[in-house]
């Protein structure tokens, strides 16, 4: 099975809505000028929720061919939850993608395997495509080596998912995230051939080979294509170099 390269950007908290209008112009004309050709690797932007609609009708008036996608969805589809966004509300702007279970979520906002397993099924139920992030922290690295916990994390975030169901997997080893550290290729290419695995048992062996494993942690222009040349790493989550123009380009660009 041929998987079209996934190179995602997310925004995390930065970008204002006009600034994502600037970053979203640029980034097109900048791949545009350099004669990139679209279809070769899908390009997916994850900015704030309050940037949402004004890069979606920007993306549709200009036909600019960027995916869209949230950082976050409530597990609940509507009602007294202050605060939170549903799946519809996103899937109304156009989103295709929503990251789900990201470590600093996990860190910073409680959220367990549980939570994350709601909010996967809560993805699918409005029509978005999840993308489940797991990964190892520095500790669990040492006691238990890279695979375990992503391993684990990832069968509780699909366990009981209809056989089939659509979804992307990134593999962010904490250590590597935001610390420019990334991990090795050898090792990225070793848990997303076992994060694969678990997508076979969980979802089919069809799933396993259509389902795009992204490697993320500290991706750069300069280390791009050592991890796209991995069989099982079909692209990338990056986070700050997805805020600097010339260099997401320079990723989304890469060559094997
Ligand atoms: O979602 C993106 C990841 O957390 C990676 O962030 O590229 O800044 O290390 P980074």
């Amino acid at each position: 099975t041929r998987r079209t390269p996934f190179i995602a950007g997310n925004w995390k908290m930065n970008l204002d809505h006009l600034q994502a209008v600037a970053f979203v112009q640029k980034l097109h004309w900048t791949l545009k000028d350099a004669g990139h050709e679209t279809d070769t690797v899908e390009v997916g932007l994850f900015p704030p929720f309050t940037d949402l609609r004004t890069v979606q009708t920007l993306v549709d008036a200009d036909k600019i061919p960027f995916a869209l996608g949230a950082q976050d969805v409530s597990a609940h589809d509507s009602g007294p939850y202050t605060g939170e966004i549903s799946g519809a509300f996103l899937a109304k702007l156009e989103c295709r993608y929503v990251i789900i279970g990201h470590s600093e979520r996990r860190q910073y906002h409680g959220e367990t395997d549980e939570i994350v397993a709601s909010k996967v099924a809560a993805a699918l139920r409005h029509g978005l495509v999840p993308v489940i992030c797991v990964g190892e922290t520095a500790e669990d690295l040492e006691t238990h080596g890279a695979s375990a916990v992503p391993v684990a994390q990832l069968e509780k975030a699909l366990a009981g998912l209809a056989s089939g169901s659509e979804v992307v997997v990134a593999y962010e080893p904490v250590w590597a995230i935001g610390s420019g550290q990334a991990a090795t290729a050898d090792q990225a290419q070793e848990v997303c051939a076992k994060l694969r695995a678990v997508v076979g048992d969980a979802l089919g062996a069809d799933a396993a080979a259509r389902t795009r494993v992204l490697y993320g942690g500290s991706v750069k222009s300069g280390n791009i294509a050592r991890f796209m040349r991995e069989p099982d790493v079909d692209g990338a989550l990056v986070g700050g170099a997805s805020l600097v123009v010339d260099e997401f380009a320079a990723i989304i660009r890469y060559q094997k």
